[in-house]
């Protein structure tokens, strides 16, 4: 039988899981997004509740159903994804799932823009917050492990490894999502954990079974509370 409701060794602990893409309007019917399915914060988020967790899924538009049981914040945009982060904390672990657009658009108004003719519209730019980065270097409320994904199509363990040091995240699950490993979109993962003494290769399995493995990693860290 499955364990009660808030029974097991994560059982008073608070976790906040970003997941999903976020959408930057351009105007009022088009915007920029990543892709995500949100597939994997889900399983995640499920994980974390099954082993006791009281989870806040702080999730943009995602195609994936969201996770039952857990506090769900629908979010649109990054700067809406970070503001509700900062509401959910404090936390002992927070896992950042989601694929944040880099960049928002500064011009982005409340009119549709039309083919009028004068020619082809400006999108202006402008950098979005980095959540994991924010929330890694927080001072106070920082959670205890603090956890971000790096999708890479190149050099993965390098470029996860130094936006590891740079971000100040305490663990990084790099995976490699170049389209030949059919990763986005499908239902399973490669992930290397990377953490501030080494990395420990995870062989390829289902996005379930990454979000479990995470999980039992977490309960190691943090230690059980049952
Ligand atoms: N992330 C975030 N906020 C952002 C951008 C990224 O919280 N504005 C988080 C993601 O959820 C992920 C991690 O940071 O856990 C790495 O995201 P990634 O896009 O790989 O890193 P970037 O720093 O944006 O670098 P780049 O896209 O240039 O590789
Ligand atoms: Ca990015």
């Amino acid at each position: 039988a499955e364990a009660a409701l808030g029974d097991g060794p994560l059982k008073g602990r608070c976790a906040i899981v970003t997941s999903g893409p976020t959408h930057e309007p351009i105007d009022p019917v088009r915007y920029i997004a990543n892709r995500s399915s949100g597939a994997q914060g889900t399983a995640i988020a499920r994980a974390l509740m099954s082993l006791g967790a009281d989870v806040t899924f702080v999730t943009g538009p995602a195609s994936h159903p969201v996770p039952s049981g857990v506090n769900v914040v629908p979010v649109q945009t990054a700067s809406e994804m970070l503001a509700a982060v900062e509401d959910a904390l404090p936390a002992d672990v927070a896992i950042f799932a989601a694929a944040v657009a880099d960049w928002h658009v500064a011009n982005a108004g409340d009119s549709k823009i039309k083919k009028d003719g004068k020619g082809l519209p400006s999108i202006e730019l402008a950098e979005n917050p980095d959540i994991l980065a924010i929330v890694s270097q927080l001072k106070k409320n920082r959670p205890e492990l603090v956890i971000g994904f790096a999708a890479e199509t190149d050099d993965v363990i390098e470029n996860a490894t130094s936006k590891r040091k740079r971000k100040a995240c305490d663990w990084i699950l790099a995976n490699d999502v170049s389209p030949e490993t059919g990763i986005m979109g499908g239902s399973e993962n490669a992930v290397t954990l990377i953490h501030n003494s080494g990395a420990d290769v995870w062989p390829r399995m289902t996005k379930d079974q990454v979000a479990t493995r995470l999980a039992h990693a977490i309960v190691d860290h943090l230690g059980a509370t049952e």
